[in-house]
C-alpha cells in the first residue's frame, strides 16, 4: 500500500483519487478551496459523474480515502504526489500553468522526504522539465525526488469507468525505480493485463495532446463531410457507419454534430497549435480542425434559421440538452450556448431543458425559461432543437411531441431520430448531414 496525495479536486483529481484508493492505497485528496473540501466531506461532490459518489463513499468508509484543505500536511504525509490542478486557457490561447507551478512550489517547500512527483494535469510538452527545475530550486538540498508524467485519458460522463478500465496507462519517467513504484500504484490494472507503458517525460506529455487533438480533428472531419453530404444528398449516418467498418478508421468519434465542446478539446487544440507556432512548425491540420469547429457551431443557427424560413423573431424555440455532451452537467464550450445566444440576438424566445445542467446554464442565460421535463419545454413551441443526445431524448414519444408543439418542426443536431418516422408523422426537420424536409 502506498500513501498518495492528490493536489486538486476537479474531475481528474477526484476521479483519480477515488480510483487509486479503490486499488487499495491510502489517498488524501487536497484542495486549497476550503469550502469545496467542506462540501465533499459532507458528501456533496458538486460534479455529476456517474459512479463517482459510490466509489468515493465506499473508499471513505473503508478509510482509504480522505479529504483535506491542508496541502502542506498532505505533501508531508505522502510517498507519491499527483498534481491534478487546472490548466485553463490563457488569453493568448496558451495553457495557463500558474496553478501547476504553484503546486510545484508548495511541494518543494514541504518536501520532507524522498517522494515521486507526478503530473496528471494536461500540460504542454516541456512542462515536466520546468516543474523539475522549480522543485530543484526550492527544495531542501538533501531531499531527493523523482518526476513522472502520467496523463489522464478520462472522458467526462464515463470517467470512473475510464479510470478503472483504461486502454493504457503512460508512465513518463527517467529511471526504472520510479517506473516500478508507479507500477505498484496501478498493480490491479496490471493483473487485468492493461498495458502500463514506460516512456520519457516529454513523450508522455505529447501523447496526451496529440490524442485529444486527433480526436478533435476526427470530429471536425466528419462534421465537414456531413455538411458536404447535405449539399450532395448523401446520408452521413450511412457514410460514417461504412467508413467506420474499416478497422483503420474505426467507428468511434465519427458522429457528426453541432461541433465539439467541453473543457478539453477546444482548450487543448489551441494549446497544441500555440506550442507548434512557438517552435515554428506548421500544424495546419489542427488549425483547420479548430476553424472547422468554430464554423460548425455557427452553422447550427444558420440551419435553424433556414428551417424556420428565416423568421426567428418572436418564435418560441424549445432547446433540449444544454451540456456539451450527455451524462455530465458541464456546459463549458457547449454548442447550446452559441445557438441560444444567436436565437436571442435575432429576437427569438428560448425555452430550455437539460436533465441536469439547467442551473449551470442559468448562470449564463438567467432570463430564459427553464423546465424540468421535455414535455413542458416543447408545449406550444414553434420548433424543437436537440442539442445534446441524452438517452431520454432518444426515446421520446414523437406523436406526443407533435401534439404538444405549435408546429411540428424539429432540428436534430445529433441525428438521434428515425427520419422515416419523422416523415410518416409529417414533421418538417433538419439534421446534420442528412436530407432536410420542409413541408409547411
Ligand atoms: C476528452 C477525451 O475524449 C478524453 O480522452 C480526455 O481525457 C479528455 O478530453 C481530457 O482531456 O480530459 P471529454 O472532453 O470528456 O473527453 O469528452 P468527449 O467524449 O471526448 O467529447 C468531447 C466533445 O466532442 C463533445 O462535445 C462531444 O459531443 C463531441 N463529439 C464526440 C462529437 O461531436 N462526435 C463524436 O463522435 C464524439
Amino acid at each position: 500500500m502506498k500513501k498518495i496525495g492528490i493536489i486538486g479536486t476537479g474531475y481528474v483529481g477526484l476521479v483519480s483519487g477515488a480510483g487509486i484508493s479503490d486499488f487499495g492505497h491510502k489517498v488524501i485528496c487536497a484542495d486549497i478551496d476550503k469550502e469545496k473540501i467542506k462540501e465533499i466531506k459532507k458528501g456533496n461532490i458538486l460534479i455529476f459523474e456517474p459512479g463517482l459518489k459510490e466509489i468515493i463513499d465506499r473508499n471513505v468508509k473503508s478509510q482509504r480515502l480522505s479529504f483535506s484543505s491542508n496541502i502542506e500536511n498532505t505533501i508531508k504525509q505522502s510517498d507519491i504526489l499527483f498534481i491534478a490542478v487546472g490548466t485553463p486557457e490563457s488569453a493568448s490561447g496558451k495553457a495557463d500553468l500558474t496553478y501547476v507551478e504553484n503546486a510545484a512550489l508548495k511541494i518543494a517547500h514541504n518536501l520532507n522526504s524522498y517522494k515521486i512527483i507526478c503530473t496528471k494535469s494536461t500540460v504542454p510538452v516541456g512542462t515536466g522539465k520546468k516543474i523539475k527545475e522549480i522543485i530543484n530550486k526550492n527544495k531542501p538540498s538533501a531531499v531527493l525526488f523523482d518526476y513522472v508524467s502520467n496523463p489522464e485519458f478520462l472522458r467526462e460522463g464515463s470517467a470512473v469507468k475510464d479510470f478503472l478500465w483504461p486502454d493504457r496507462v503512460l508512465i513518463g519517467c527517467e529511471n526504472n525505480k520510479t517506473y516500478e513504484s508507479m507500477l505498484d500504484v496501478y498493480r490491479p490494472l496490471f493483473r487485468n493485463k492493461k498495458p502500463i507503458i514506460k516512456t520519457d517525460i516529454a513523450t508522455a506529455e505529447m501523447v496526451k495532446y496529440a490524442s485529444n487533438a486527433f480526436l478533435a480533428l476526427k470530429i471536425s472531419y466528419i462534421n465537414e463531410i456531413a455538411n458536404l453530404s447535405e449539399a450532395l444528398g448523401c446520408d452521413i449516418k450511412k457514410v460514417a457507419d461504412l467508413m467506420g467498418q474499416d478497422g483503420r478508421i474505426s467507428p468511434k468519434f465519427l458522429h457528426p454534430g453541432p461541433g465539439y465542446g467541453g473543457s478539453c478539446f477546444p482548450k487543448d487544440t489551441k494549446a497544441l497549435s500555440n506550442l507548434a507556432k512557438q517552435e515554428n512548425i506548421p500544424l495546419e491540420t489542427v488549425n483547420a480542425a479548430i476553424k472547422a469547429n468554430i464554423y460548425q457551431k455557427k452553422r447550427m443557427f444558420s440551419k435553424l434559421k433556414a428551417l424556420l424560413k428565416n423568421r426567428v423573431k418572436g418564435k418560441t424555440i424549445a432547446i433540449l440538452g444544454l451540456s456539451f455532451k450527455p451524462n455530465t452537467s458541464d456546459i463549458r464550450e457547449s454548442s447550446a450556448i452559441e445557438i441560444i445566444k444567436s436565437i436571442l440576438k435575432e429576437g427569438g424566445i428560448v425555452k430550455a431543458f437539460d436533465p441536469i445542467s439547467n442551473n449551470e446554464m442559468k448562470l449564463i442565460f438567467p432570463d430564459i425559461k427553464y423546465f424540468s421535463d421535455w414535455e413542458k419545454t416543447v408545449d406550444n413551441a414553434d420548433c424543437m432543437v436537440i442539442m445534446t443526445e441524452w438517452n431520454e431524448f432518444r426515446s421520446l414519444d414523437l406523436k406526443e411531441l407533435k401534439n404538444r408543439l405549435k408546429k411540428p418542426i424539429i432540428f436534430d443536431t445529433r441525428n438521434i431520430f428515425d427520419q422515416n418516422k419523422l416523415l410518416e408523422l409529417g414533421f418538417s426537420f433538419d439534421t446534420v448531414g442528412r436530407k432536410k424536409i420542409i413541408n409547411y
